[in-house]
């Protein structure tokens, strides 16, 4: 038997998991102390296997996570799986200047303390599973980006920097065809600005598709989608695994001139319209 345990940012995407595998669904609770400490509680668990599901976008959300793991284990799980349909910190991978932490190698520690294996979908960069000390896998979804799109006329997949251009090939062959380009993307580390240098791709009347692993404040995505507007592009839709959606994203995006905007339900918002709750249930099933 496993029993899946939803973080409580990810309870859509668990719930669908637990269907998915046919699997017993827990109930947390997750609470506040006056003095702002949560408590996050798995009151209900009685099983030798867990399985947490838990996007960790927030601070409170890694508080969240280690608090669930060690309820589960408390309360006689044997075996723990981490599954972390988003995780943060995860663009913190270096330390950019002298004195910074790598933050999300700090993360990744403190999550491997409790659990016997971590299942991360799309990690903005694969080589962050080597900074957990348990067996952890990255589980790819830019294919399932496909399933949405159809009728696009002359599509063109595009790169909004060199580190997507990957994703935007898959997402390019989930869909069957249309060719692939990328934007050079240099940013400011200490002002944020990002500079987007387009290729000489043709683009007039063609429908393009912006593929990126995360739209955070949405000020790559909103600045490639800028620049194709103003070529003449036709439909320009903004695609991404994880829409983070900070701050005014969505309202720079429409302000750039997008057609829609897709994510998945690694972060649950209004724009995620795929699941990769089939996809996770298969990885588990398999291991
Ligand atoms: C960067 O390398 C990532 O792939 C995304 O392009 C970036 O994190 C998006 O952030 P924002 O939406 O804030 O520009």
């Amino acid at each position: 038997m496993t029993t899946i345990i939803p973080g409580s940012s990810s309870q859509a995407l668990a719930a669908a998991v637990a269907d998915e595998l046919e699997a017993t669904l827990t109930v947390p609770t997750y609470s506040r102390f006056s003095d702002g400490e949560t408590l996050a509680a798995v009151p209900g668990f009685d099983d030798s296997e867990a399985v947490i599901v838990a996007a960790t976008a927030s601070n409170d959300a890694h508080i969240e996570l280690l608090q669930l793991q060690d309820a589960a284990r408390e309360a006689g799980a044997e075996t723990i799986t981490t599954v972390i349909p988003y995780l943060g910190y995860a663009r913190q991978d270096k330390a950019f200047k002298r004195g910074q932490p790598i933050s999300v190698r700090a993360m990744a520690k403190a999550i491997s303390t409790a659990t016997d294996r971590v299942l991360l979908v799309e990690p903005h960069e694969p080589a962050v599973a080597e900074f957990f000390s348990v067996p952890t896998e990255p589980l790819e979804a830019a294919a399932l980006l496909a399933e949405p799109l159809s009728g696009l006329s002359d599509p063109l997949f595009v790169a909004p920097d060199e580190g997507a251009i990957e994703l935007a090939t898959t997402t390019r062959d989930a869909y069957g065809e249309g060719a692939v380009d990328y934007f050079e993307k240099t940013r400011d580390y200490d002002t944020g600005e990002i500079e987007l240098t387009p290729s000489d791709a043709p683009v007039e009347g063609r429908d393009v598709v912006v593929v990126d692993d995360i739209i955070a404040t949405g000020g790559t995505m909103s600045g490639a989608i800028s620049v194709l507007d103003r070529r003449g592009a036709g439909n320009i839709y903004a695609v991404c695994v994880h829409p983070v959606l900070a701050e005014s994203a969505l309202t720079k995006l429409s302000a750039a001139g997008v057609e829609s905007v897709i994510g998945t339900d690694t972060l649950e918002t209004a724009v995620s319209e795929v699941s990769v709750a089939p996809a996770v249930a298969a990885k588990l099933d398999q291991q």
